[in-house]
């Protein structure tokens, strides 16, 4: 039927009769002549129509945008001065000899070259969404990824094997999605937010690298790089600890990027330590392209005589910084406000400013609302310690070190971008390494898991997990690309006792523990290799190399921030007898969520 996809006849082609398929992107009249540019998967041609045939004319004349079409016709140079150097098939057109409707199309909702397309009408109408160019480039790119990588890990001997979406609870931080059971009354699989316990037991069963491109599920607060449901690149190895393990991804990561993008990432990567990550940037996936550091104060703001540095800075848990700003002087007063809103979001409740006029003339020099409460030898050691010089801006942050962070994180990216405070590279990777088995949490007054419950502790800190837990240390790592996560994993745990260890300092009781992970601690018990492995998120890693704005544009039909599915309104609600069968009474009636969204 085709001869040629739209985007391939070029000069080679010249005299040939070809036959191509695809939608009407556009057509226009010019005076007698008609030209309709024919568009497919491959790219796009102009197709001319003369009405020297009459018929074919005819039929032209019909054509509205998005109509299928099937054309017949001769490839010839386009007269000069036409030539498009932006297009693959820019220096040729085709003479249409025949041209054959398939199916019309009604008025598509939108130009697909608008610029301004609203999302919520993209996502409902997603089909046409992903006819444009660029959406197809997204799911292009996100297909050679994925093939890249599995054949890389093909390579390396890993074997994909698929592991259940009816399961049980996984915890990695998040709400389960529930799927109830009709079979048994008032009982609920979870679908998995990760595999992370079904390619363990892999590893006990002897595979001993594993992989899988999948589907996990999370109900979780939804951002630019957050969706419900999200790919990752699951991977899990035994006998190989975390140097070996990350070398083997890094190397990985390298070779996608230079076979898909053409671009060298640094060899090895850069690795922080969390400790470190967090001191320097407030963050433990700091943006390396943003020059700007955070510099410690919490030592030296212990005797002042301001109460939002000093109390911070004397509690346990406090953090006094600073985020100097090079050139920020020029820094207006209504531009510091609303700097102070922006770090409001983060919990901050204020943002203190220094402006630098002239460090030679001392405290005189400094223009700040806050100078006056504190010493002299303070403000020298803050114009010491961030270097400042004549023309800068510093802002502190003081609160408890997650609010610090948090904010002061947030900040130094936000006034780094802004200002141009970038290192020049387009491409900032790095591992962060030597995490913290757990996290305090104050809502609840207990340790947290800071990756996973199933995270090894780093060698000699076995001891810590009983006698105190927030000095463990883990064998985790993150890789980090331009600020974001975009892979994460662990040495295992492999014995069972470390596994009960982790599970009392997490306060999670022997039988809760037997009752949920039971089938873990068993496997664990015949005979479990040293094993660890990692997960990359692939659409976040997509995101990035394609650089859209959003995960929602390299996933073919994503969810809403609202997580909800716009093009089939799902969720929805289910008639009685769904319910009933499943043994479910609803506790209030509801509106459809998805159209109050819509509406
Ligand atoms: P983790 O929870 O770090 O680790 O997830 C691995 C990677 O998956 C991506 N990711 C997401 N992407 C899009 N939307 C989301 N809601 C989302 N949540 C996570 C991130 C992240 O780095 N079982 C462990 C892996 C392991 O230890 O081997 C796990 O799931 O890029
Ligand atoms: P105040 O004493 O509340 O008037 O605050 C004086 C300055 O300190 C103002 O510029 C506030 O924005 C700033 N500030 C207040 N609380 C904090 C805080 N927790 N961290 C940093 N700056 C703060």
């Amino acid at each position: 039927m085709r001869t040629h996809y739209c985007g391939e006849p070029n000069l080679n082609h010249l005299q040939q009769t070809v036959t191509l398929c695809g939608w009407a992107h556009r057509r226009r009249d010019h005076g007698g002549v008609i030209f309709i540019d024919l568009r497919d998967r491959e790219g796009l041609v102009q197709v001319v129509c003369d009405p020297d045939r009459a018929e074919t004319f005819a039929t032209a004349e019909k054509i509205r945008n998005e109509f299928v079409l099937k054309i017949t016709g001769l490839v010839r140079n386009r007269p000069e001065g036409t030539v498009n150097p932006n297009l693959s098939t820019g220096e040729i057109e085709v003479l249409a000899h025949t041209i054959e409707i398939l199916n019309p199309s009604l008025t598509p909702p939108f130009q697909l070259d608008d610029e301004n397309l609203n999302e919520n009408v993209r996502l409902t109408h997603r089909y046409i969404d992903l006819r444009r160019p660029q959406m197809q480039n997204n799911l292009k790119l996100r297909y050679r990824v994925a093939k890249t990588l599995r054949d890389a890990l093909d390579g390396h001997g890993f074997m994909e094997i698929e592991t259940p979406m009816l399961t049980r609870s996984t915890p990695e931080g998040a709400r389960d999605y529930l799927v109830p059971s009709r079979v048994h009354p008032g009982h609920f699989f979870a679908l998995p937010q990760s595999p992370q316990l079904f390619k363990q037991l892999l590893m006990v069963s002897g595979f001993d690298r594993y992989f899988q491109i999948v589907k996990c599920f999370r109900d979780e607060d939804l951002r630019a790089d957050r969706q419900p449901e999200f790919t990752q690149v699951d991977i899990e190895t035994s006998f190989m600890d975390e140097k070996a393990i990350t070398a083997l991804v890094e190397d990985m990561i390298r070779k996608l990027f230079q076979g898909v993008m053409n671009v060298e990432l640094p060899n090895p990567l850069p690795r922080l330590t969390y400790k470190e990550a967090m001191a320097r940037y407030g963050s433990d996936k700091p943006d390396l392209r943003v020059t700007l550091e955070l510099t410690e104060l919490t030592d030296i703001m212990k005797d002042v005589d301001f109460k939002v540095f000093s109390a911070p800075a004397n509690s346990g848990n406090g953090r006094v910084a600073a985020l100097r700003i090079p050139g920020g002087g020029e820094i207006s007063r209504g531009e510091i406000d609303a700097y102070t809103q922006f770090v409001g979001i983060y919990g901050a409740k204020g943002l203190a400013y220094i402006k630098v006029n002239d460090v030679a003339k001392g405290r005189e020099g400094l223009q700040s609302p806050i100078v006056k409460n504190l010493h002299d030898a303070c403000l020298k050691a803050i114009v010491e310690r961030t270097g400042a010089t004549d023309g800068d801006l510093i802002f502190f942050g003081a609160d408890k070190a997650k609010v610090v962070n948090e904010a002061l994180g947030a900040l130094r990216i936000k006034v780094g971008h802004e200002r141009g405070l970038v290192t020049g590279a387009a491409w900032a990777p790095l591992w962060v390494v030597d995490f913290p088995m757990f996290e305090y949490n104050d809502d609840e007054k207990r340790w947290d898991a800071l990756h996973h419950p199933f995270t090894a502790p780093m060698e000699g800190h076995e001891d810590y997990l009983s006698s105190d837990p927030g000095k463990a240390l883990s064998k985790a790592y993150d890789i980090v690309l331009n600020g974001w996560e975009i892979g994460g994993g662990s040495v295992r745990i492999h014995r069972q006792e470390v596994q009960s260890k982790v599970f009392s300092a997490l306060n999670i009781s022997a039988e809760e523990a037997q009752e949920k992970f039971g089938f873990l601690l068993d496997a664990l018990q015949y005979g479990a290799p040293p094993h660890g492995g990692l997960a990359l998120g692939l659409d976040r890693l997509v995101t990035l190399m394609a650089g859209a704005e959003s995960i929602r544009d390299v996933i073919a039909f994503p969810k809403t921030q609202r997580a909800a599915c716009l093009l089939t309104n799902a969720p929805n609600t289910v008639d009685e007898k769904q319910l009933k069968e499943l043994h479910i009474r609803l506790r209030q009636q509801v509106q459809t969520q998805v159209e109050v969204e819509k509406g």
